[in-house]
């Protein structure tokens, strides 16, 4: 068997672990929210209409922050159709989804909903058909106290206590053509300081994301976020990266490696950020906010007619069935979520239900898990205190597009009292036996050995068989002497809960 060692030193901290890198993302694109955590007519449903029982799968997720509404809709997006009455609000065309918008879920229902769940908000605004006023607006809807015009109009409608939220989003991949109102990073680089500086004006501890690249393949890549930056420096606190990874012409080990891709982004934004901050000579350093980021078979989907010159309501839009394969690079991107924590303070799995999302609802039906619900769940509930970089000491493998890659990867996390390992075994063929030194961890007891795995790397779940994949016992892990022992079977995500 291929062996690797690795070690865990108590000093090689990372960051401490801040809620926010298990953020989400809801949309209102397709059945995310409408047939998805929105359905009156279900059996489950509460009085406002959302799904308990998808409610209850997404507590069990652990997600936190969950940014809303868009994503490419809030480039169309009027907030004040989405406030007030159900009954008046207007039907409207999403243009970026071809579909129509409702309204019958809004800002004080999505807020509502939230707290079932126990997350924060995080809210775009939209830069792409809109501005400043519209921004404006909608923060005093949002967040003032009462007294004022919109504060007052949030009461009248029936929310007491402002939202507060927190976290902004400038706008949304305002660097795509397919984005409405796409503009040059010059223009956006403007609008968004004005935007935020106004933003500020009105609460200067609200923390604003702008937008950075839509993936590291745009052909404005690192320019972007440069002269953007230029421009937004001192009135942001975060740059966004967006990533969606999926498996090429069966190419499945270069699929595995996509956390080189997610580290060579997140290593160019951080360079790119500091080397405007440090021609400004900021005292700030920026965060990134990586808040689109998932497995997405966006070629297959594209190739589909699934949006098209239609007008439906809630339309089957990119619904991916995940695979065991899936998951585990999903895992794997967690990992390296992690493992870059000291930039990267907020993140958010894109999306949440029904949309390429861990969590699946049929109409009337059940809810299920998808195969990557499972290594963000347990990531979510494992790691606590701080993240500790180990020291990795393993063979690699040759990948088409990433070239040479490790052949494991892992990151672990404690609090003093408890610890936890996470790994990945990115062989196709080959069991991995793995020896941990975790003497500075001070951990006696295994209390939790789990992995995700399975004979058929490509077994998914489905409404038809609900609970096809799922976790399983890490076999014959053996702790003696600071040294823990694990065999990660082949195609693998695992996880060691320790204290
Ligand atoms: O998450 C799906 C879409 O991906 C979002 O609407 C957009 O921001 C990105 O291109």
């Amino acid at each position: 068997m291929t062996q690797a060692r690795i070690s865990i030193d108590r000093e090689a901290v990372i960051a401490p672990i801040n809620r926010r890198i298990f953020g989400s993302f809801v949309e209102h694109l397709g059945r995310c929210v409408y047939d998805g955590i929105y359905e009156p007519g279900h059996p489950t449903a509460n009085e406002d209409g959302f799904r308990l029982d998808v409610v209850e799968l997404v507590r069990e997720l652990g997600s936190t922050t969950i940014r809303y509404p868009g994503g490419n809709f809030v480039s169309g997006f009027r907030w004040e159709d989405s406030v007030g009455p159900r009954e008046q609000r207007p039907v409207r065309r999403d243009l970026a989804w071809h579909s129509l918008e409702t309204n019958q879920v809004g800002v004080d229902e999505f807020a509502r909903w939230l707290k079932l769940t126990g997350s924060e908000l995080m809210m775009a605004v939209n830069l792409g058909t809109r501005g400043i006023e519209a921004a404006l607006d909608l923060l005093e809807y949002c967040n003032h106290p009462s007294g004022t015009a919109l504060s007052d109009q949030r009461i009248a409608n029936g929310t007491a206590e402002p939202h507060d939220i927190r976290m902004w989003c400038l706008g949304n991949e305002m660097d795509g053509p397919w984005q409405t109102g796409y503009m040059s990073a010059d223009d956006y680089g403007k609008l968004a300081a004005r935007t935020a500086q106004a933003m500020k004006a009105a609460d200067r501890t609200l923390e604003l994301v702008v937008c950075g690249s839509s993936g590291s393949t745009m052909p404005t890549f690192g320019d972007w976020e440069r002269t953007v930056l230029e421009h937004a420096y001192e009135h942001v606190d975060f740059i966004s990266c967006h990533a969606y990874y999926q498996e090429h012409d069966g190419d499945l080990g270069s699929f595995l490696a996509s956390s080189l891709d997610m580290q060579y982004f997140i290593e160019t934004v951080v360079a790119t950020a500091d080397h405007v901050g440090n021609k400004l000579r900021s005292k700030k350093k920026i965060q990134l906010s990586f808040d689109e980021w998932n497995i997405w078979y966006l070629k297959e989907h594209q190739a589909s007619d699934e949006v098209n010159d239609e007008w439906r309501y809630a339309p089957r839009q990119l619904e991916d069935v995940y695979s065991v394969a899936d998951a585990v690079v999903l895992g794997n991107l967690l990992i390296t979520l992690l493992k870059n924590h000291d930039r990267v303070t907020s993140a958010s799995l894109a999306q949440l239900v029904n949309v390429i999302a861990p969590i699946m609802t049929e109409p009337g039906g059940d809810a299920w898990r998808q195969t990557t619900f499972f290594p963000f769940s347990v990531t979510s509930r494992l790691a606590k205190g701080e993240i500790l970089r180990p020291r990795i000491d393993v063979g690699t493998y040759a990948t088409a597009a990433h070239g040479d890659a490790p052949l494991v990867d892992a990151v672990a996390t404690t609090d003093g009292d408890r610890s936890a390992v996470f790994l990945v075994n990115r062989s196709q063929t080959e069991s991995i036996e793995v020896t941990i030194d975790i003497a500075e961890l001070a951990v006696v007891h295994v209390d939790e050995a789990v992995t995700l795995w399975d004979d058929d790397v490509y077994a998914k779940n489905t409404l038809a068989d609900q609970n096809r994949v799922g976790l399983k016992t890490l076999d014959g892990v053996r702790l003696a002497d600071g040294v823990l022992t694990v065999a990660l079977p082949p195609v693998s995500w695992s996880a060691l809960a320790l204290s």
